[in-house]
């Protein structure tokens, strides 16, 4: 099953979604919604007996962490949970040595970390497929869920909007490096200061062909007549002491009623998670008609079980 997508894809890294064309992200939805659709069957695929995949958290998770374990069992394989300050990379080992060393036991490694470059390195040390669980810089995987549920509820990507409502961050780059190759429109609004990465942005001009890439310091017009309207947390990991400070930049890019009449009369709001309720998004929206969080999360997983199926 699926075996031209498993050749192409065996053994490569998931690091960054500037490496994976729209064609592939467009196959690898297909293929988790395969494996949503089996499960819900009662039927499994075992594509990973007998492997192991290594999870390295330098950071806090609960979606990610959760649902990486769930996916290799679901397909037959083992996850280890290890907590980078637990390990000797704690203590100074190099992560290039860390890489090495792992290699030898397991056949995937998973890692959350801070620097977009040591996960590379990773990568490049290692003999076995890396995937970025979060960067300060990226979010892959959260975003290959995501388009998976935009998928879903609207039954396209191509020639749809999307409109991102805060700081320009890991996940907003990983958008950015998306939606323009499946075809997606994307308009982010961030107070200046806190704009997506102007690599970041360049790249996503450069994918674009049939789509446009807009960043604006104004939400309402990035909103406008969006079929998508997208926000994260204003200070991520490793920001928390700035966090007073963002609470009042970001005071009027939160997702409410008001901003998301502009919208379309059926966009659908999604948010990676977690959510901090009040800040970024009001109960109103989240817990609203248009709120498609709970798929987004789940989604974590299908489209996970299909990375590792594919990679390992
Ligand atoms: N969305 C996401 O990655 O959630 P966690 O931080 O809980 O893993
Ligand atoms: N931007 C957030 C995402 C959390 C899943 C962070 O990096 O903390």
């Amino acid at each position: 099953m699926y075996t031209s997508l498993r050749k192409r894809f065996h053994r490569r890294n998931f690091l960054s979604l500037g490496d994976v064309s729209g064609e592939e992200i467009m196959a690898m939805i297909d293929f988790a919604r395969e494996l949503k659709d089996a499960r819900s069957r009662g039927e499994t695929y075992t594509f990973c007996v007998g492997k192991t995949l290594a999870m390295i958290f330098q950071k806090p998770s609960t979606r990610t962490r959760v649902s990486f374990e769930v996916a290799m069992y679901q397909l037959g394989g083992h996850a280890l949970y290890l907590n980078a300050a637990d390990l000797q990379l704690g203590r100074g080992e190099t992560i290039a040595d860390t890489a090495r060393a792992l290699s030898r036991y397991v056949d995937g490694i998973m890692i959350r970390t801070f620097n977009q470059q040591d996960v590379e390195i990773l990568a490049s040390e290692a003999t076995v497929p890396v995937i970025n669980g979060l960067t300060d810089r990226e979010h892959p995987c959260q975003i290959l869920a995501d388009l998976m549920t935009i998928f879903e509820h609207k039954k396209r990507l191509e020639g749809l909007k999307l409109a991102w409502v805060g700081d320009g961050n890991n996940v907003c780059h990983s958008l950015l490096l998306a939606c323009p190759s499946v075809g997606m429109d994307i308009n982010v609004a961030s107070p200046p200061g806190y704009e997506p990465r102007p690599d970041i942005v360049a790249a996503a001009h450069a994918a674009a062909k049939k789509s446009e890439v807009k960043v604006t310091a104004d939400p309402v017009s990035a909103v406008h007549g969006a079929d998508v309207v997208v926000t994260d947390t204003w200070a991520s990991m490793g920001q928390e002491g700035e966090h007073q400070e963002r609470v009042k930049v970001f005071y009027d890019y939160q997702i409410n009623s008001a901003l998301v009449n502009h919208a379309k009369p059926d966009f659908i709001f999604l948010h990676c998670l977690p959510a901090h309720r009040g800040e970024e998004v009001v109960d109103e929206i989240i817990d609203g008609p248009a709120s498609r969080v709970w798929d987004e999360a789940e989604n974590r997983l299908h489209t996970q079980k299909a990375i590792l199926a594919l990679l390992l």
